[in-house]
């Protein structure tokens, strides 16, 4: 199958040298990848500001802005039979990016704006391929990430806590759009990135590769 992959974080300039961001070290989204390509997949990887090398056998689209992210998924979605949404997207950009760096006196107001969300935009438009979302809660995680399957039009939603991190370890849950959830998994990223290549490839198997019959 083909795999888009979103991972890391995207950034939303403030003026030409500061930006908003997150911590997310994009680790997750390119063990995925990684995997996806280790099983034989074909893997296009939209990535964010990361310090990590491409793995082997994937195509890497680098990427800045959520609105480059976006786009960039857009593009390569209609080739793929999935999408795996790691990435950790910045919520919010800046109304007004300043054309110079903002000189440090008095007080500076910011007017924020949300970004479009990537993964809503594709599970609206997803058709029979399948959307994995993520989540990472640090409260009400099974009922925020039940609401955000719902309102991305996800097939699954893998749930986080917070302590995945920028750790080597973590643990994930999966929530079906039928309303299971599956047992805490547990293990190393690299462990936890097959399960969600695995689960993606059943998924798949399911309803039939888009591209095979497209
Ligand atoms: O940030 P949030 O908890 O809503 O993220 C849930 C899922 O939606 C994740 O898979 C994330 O990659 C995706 N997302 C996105 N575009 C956004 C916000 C989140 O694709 N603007």
């Amino acid at each position: 199958m083909r795999l888009l992959i979103t991972a890391g974080p995207t950034r939303e300039y403030l003026d030409p040298v500061r930006y908003l961001s997150n911590a997310s070290t994009g680790r997750m989204g390119y063990a995925i990848a990684a995997s996806a390509a280790r099983r034989g997949h074909s893997v296009v990887l939209i990535s964010g500001p990361v310090e990590i090398a491409p793995p082997q056998g994937v195509t890497v689209r680098s990427v800045v802005s959520t609105r480059q992210m976006l786009e960039a998924a857009v593009e390569e979605f209609v080739h793929c039979d999935a999408a795996i949404m790691a990435a950790a997207v910045c919520d919010f950009t800046p109304a007004h990016t300043a054309q110079h760096k903002q000189a440090r006196k008095g007080q500076l107001d910011l007017h924020l704006l949300p970004t479009p969300d990537i993964c809503a935009h594709l599970g609206a438009i997803k058709g029979s391929r399948i959307v994995v979302g993520f989540a990472l809660e640090d409260r009400d995680g099974k009922t925020r990430a039940s609401a955000k399957l719902r309102e991305k039009k996800c097939d699954v939603i893998v749930l986080n806590g917070t302590g995945n991190i920028g750790s080597e370890n973590g643990e994930i849950q999966i929530l079906h759009a039928s309303g299971e959830w599956e047992e805490i998994c547990r293990g190393s990223k690299v462990e936890l990135a097959e399960k969600v290549v695995q689960l993606t490839e059943t998924l798949v198997a399911k309803v039939g590769s888009v591209r095979a019959i497209s």
